[in-house]
């Protein structure tokens, strides 16, 4: 099975990540970084979520701002706690007493060339594990993001809100040369739930029925604030390649991150022209392609991380 480190601040759909890792790949390790909400409380409701579904891997917190600056401030759409809608239980261990940078280091050594390092919050603790390790490049044999868009933004109405809050450590890591994977908001607001698939979880066991209560309140959110008629499983997305790579499909491609415009900061270019096409054969790319871009999410694709919730769920009771 792929060992796995799960980089997060959970959040409602990075919730669902730490599952779908968990049911499908070997989740070695979890470390935190603020977003979602401040560091203290997403660090907190991993341990919760480990918990309540039972999951042994070793979480540490990390940054509590970004590379530059202080960080969001309001984030409403996941509520005071960062993962409102459900009353989790207290967590029954503390944190590591290391940094997450510590943490990421330790595992990629001990799975050198297999470790996939997946990051579903702003990229700030990857980018210091990058740099304060110039090995590590070496030792990870992917890393997987969620983050940025070809559209349109949820931060700002360009950029997406992992990268926005720290678009210096996005554009560190997008150019430290290990073979990257890429799903934006593009794509990943085509994976979204249903009232009506969130009301079949509900038949479950504890798990679930939590699981069912955290996505209604993630929803309604979505709904409130950005007109969305689905949960979108943004999170869970970034595990596709490593899980079933049938079920989105990837492009190699150029991907930068906008660091100085007035209105654009933040912003992911993708580098997304018919390049070598007879019409367009005069466009030279801007760049060498740095990442795997998600392109295309398949219809199964909701149904099977529904799947490996319930399956969890199972594992759990
Ligand atoms: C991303 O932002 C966060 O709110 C979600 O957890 C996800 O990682 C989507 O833009
Ligand atoms: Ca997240």
């Amino acid at each position: 099975m792929t060992p796995v480190l799960l980089d997060c601040d959970p959040g409602h759909d990075d919730a669902v990540a730490m599952l779908y890792a968990a049911r499908h790949l070997d989740l070695r390790a979890i470390t935190t970084v603020y977003g979602n909400q401040t560091l203290e409380k997403v660090t907190r409701n991993a341990l919760a979520l480990c918990r309540l579904a039972r999951l042994d891997a070793p979480v540490a917190a990390g940054a509590a701002k970004p590379l530059l600056g202080e960080g969001p401030k309001d984030v409403t759409i996941h509520g005071k706690t960062g993962i409102d809608g459900a009353e989790l239980p207290e967590p029954d261990r503390a944190p590591l007493d290391i940094h997450a940078v510590e943490l990421i280091l330790r595992t990629a050594r001990a799975h050198r060339g297999e470790l996939v390092l997946a990051a579903t919050g702003a990229l700030t603790n990857v980018a210091l594990a990058l740099s304060t390790e110039p090995k590590l490049k070496d030792w990870l044999r992917a890393i997987t993001i969620m983050g940025g868009s070809t559209g349109i933004g949820n931060s700002t109405e360009v950029a997406e809100f992992n990268i926005h809050v720290d678009p210096e450590a996005a554009d560190m890591v997008l150019r430290a040369g290990v073979p990257t994977w890429v799903v934006g908001l593009d794509v990943t607001r085509r994976v979204g739930v249903t009232a009506e698939q969130i009301a079949s979880l509900r038949e479950g066991g504890r798990l679930a029925r939590t699981m069912a209560d955290l996505l209604d309140f993630f929803l309604d959110s979505l709904r409130r604030v950005h007109g969305l008629n689905t949960a979108s499983l943004h999170d869970p997305c970034a595990l596709v390649p490593f899980i079933d790579p049938g079920l989105i499909e990837y492009r190699h491609t150029s991907v930068r991150v906008e660091l100085a415009g007035t209105l654009t900061r933040g912003m992911t270019v993708a580098e997304l022209r018919r390049l070598g096409s007879t019409q367009l054969g005069h466009i030279r790319p801007s760049a060498a392609p740095n990442v795997h871009l998600a392109r295309e999410p398949s219809p199964r694709l909701v149904p099977h991380i529904l799947a490996a919730i319930r399956e969890m769920d199972v594992r759990a009771t």
